[in-house]
């Protein structure tokens, strides 16, 4: 991935005056990019686990997490570009301990003035698919429960309530709870159509 070749573009949405995202795996030279993201997303929105400054990540040590991902089994960071401008990421986090990593755990998060627009459903479900190609037959996440709008597209994508953890997150000086919440990944719909089953994106199965 350090060779400057861009990774190849694994989905896209047409927005509603016509321009293009661009879905695909992160590349090491974004790293810049990313950390920038991180600190103005930060000031976006309370539903992260880090405010305005706290993201606390230097590009060089970024760059060297993005090389780790060369390795397909250590987890999957794709971002959603507009105009070349990252305007959306997701994360699948993997551990390299065999017994837990067909485990991943969804990070999602969309620019603020580019929500409703079916950017968070298209990375989240992009990630899913690719998690699953590379061995990911388990997805987990971690919300605010008072995060209606993440937790209403999880349900969508097939994510079931899982746990409760109370009071881990303050913000503001007020503690919240994080929903766990978790799905099955579903059968690559290739597998699927070689069973003799209708073909299907692949996705996730409650
Ligand atoms: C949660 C988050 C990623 C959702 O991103 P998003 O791009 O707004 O997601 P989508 O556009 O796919 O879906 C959101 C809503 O827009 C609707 N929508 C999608 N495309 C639309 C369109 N073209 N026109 C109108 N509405 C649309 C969806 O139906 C959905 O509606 P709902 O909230 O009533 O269920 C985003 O709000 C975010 O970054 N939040 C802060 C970080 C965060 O909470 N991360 C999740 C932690 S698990």
């Amino acid at each position: 991935m350090s060779n400057g070749d861009r990774p190849p573009i694994l989905a896209t949405l047409r927005l509603i005056d016509g321009s293009l995202v661009e879905i695909s795996k992160v590349h090491e030279d974004d790293a810049a990019a990313l950390v920038e993201y991180a600190d103005v997303t930060a000031g976006e929105t309370d539903f992260l686990t880090y405010g305005p400054g706290e993201f606390g990540t230097s590009v060089e040590a970024e760059a060297a997490f993005l090389r780790t991902l060369d390795d397909e089994q250590r987890g999957l960071f794709l971002t959603a570009t507009l105009e070349g401008e990252i305007v959306g990421i997701a994360t699948l986090a993997r551990s390299s301990r065999s017994r837990i990593q067909h485990v991943g755990e969804l990070g999602l998060s969309v620019r603020r003035a580019l929500w409703r627009r079916g950017i968070g459903t298209a990375l989240a479900t992009t990630a899913l698919a690719e998690g699953r190609r590379t061995g990911v037959t388990r997805a987990w996440l971690q919300v605010r429960d008072d995060n209606d709008r993440a937790i209403r597209l999880c349900v969508r994508l097939g994510f079931q309530l899982e746990g409760r953890r109370v009071g881990v997150m303050i913000t503001n000086g007020a503690e919240h709870d994080l929903l766990v919440m978790a799905a099955k990944l579903a059968e690559p719909a290739r597998k699927l159509a070689q069973k003799g089953h209708a073909s299907s994106p692949a996705g996730t199965s409650s």
